[in-house]
């Protein structure tokens, strides 16, 4: 489905992501993780298109896409959260959504038919007639999921969607995730959370200083030494 080769980006002197190739299969949830600055947004914005990769080749079903612009890869089936969450305040809940949709589909009715289902997918019914500013956290990330969701995705990225929420939040985006992928779409999914990321990944790519330190099962990865010592700290064994 998504198969990244020596992807690098460089900030200046940084190098942010470091030559870093991975494969994701249809179908999959991968969890990218790794310490804070570790290159995994930066990661994320290349594979959209929200900047350019210094190197490297990023191929969507076969198709090498690095370098396209984000609403082309948008059009071409892969959808986005942000890190930073920032809907149109003054608008609803319902007519954010129906922004995310027109980014795929340039007729309001096709739009507005995709805005409800991911409205419904989402669970945001009740709320769907709100001033996005007036969501809580744990909403304002379903919304920004639904954005996403609207695009119609195949592929879906999601960057830290469940940062901040409290253990029920929590339990309730790990369904909704689990949710998305039955209805056949494959995730790359960033989370600080080891618990989330260990429940829902198939596989677990791990970043550190912009490379890929690991790859592979969430059991086998979590308790690999280097990813103990780079990022999950020895208390996270005991
Ligand atoms: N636009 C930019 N210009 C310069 N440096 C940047 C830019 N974006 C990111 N960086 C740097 O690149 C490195 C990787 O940042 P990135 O945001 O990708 O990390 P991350 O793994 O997503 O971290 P976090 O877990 O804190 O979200 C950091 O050192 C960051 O400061
Ligand atoms: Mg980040």
């Amino acid at each position: 489905m998504l198969e990244l080769e020596n992807l690098s980006r460089t900030f200046g002197g940084l190098k942010a992501v470091n030559n870093v190739s991975f494969r994701l299969h249809k179908g999959e949830i991968l969890g990218l993780i790794g310490p804070n600055g570790a290159g995994k947004t930066t990661l994320f914005n290349c594979v959209a298109g929200a900047i350019k990769p210094s190197s490297g080749a990023i191929r969507l079903e076969g198709q090498n896409i690095a370098g396209y612009k984000s609403h082309r890869v948008c059009r071409m089936g892969l959808g986005r959260t942000y890190q930073i969450v920032r809907p149109f305040n003054n608008l609803s809940v319902f007519d954010n959504v129906v922004v995310g949709a027109l980014n795929r589909s340039r007729k309001i009715s096709e739009a507005r038919q995709m805005a409800r289902e991911a409205i419904e997918t989402t669970g945001l019914g009740p709320m769907q007639d709100s001033l996005a500013g007036s969501l809580t956290l744990p909403g304002r990330k379903r919304l920004e999921i639904a954005r996403a969701l609207a695009t119609g995705p195949r592929l879906l990225l999601l960057d830290e969607v469940m940062a901040g929420l409290n253990p029920t939040e929590v339990e309730a985006a790990i369904e909704l995730i689990r949710k998305i992928r039955e209805s056949g779409i494959t995730i790359l999914i960033i989370e600080h959370l080891m618990r989330v990321i260990s429940s829902v990944s198939d596989r677990i790519v791990v970043l550190h200083h912009g490379q890929k330190l690991a790859e592979g099962d969430p059991g086998a990865v979590l308790n690999d030494p280097a990813v103990v010592e780079a990022y999950l700290g020895e208390d996270f064994l005991a």
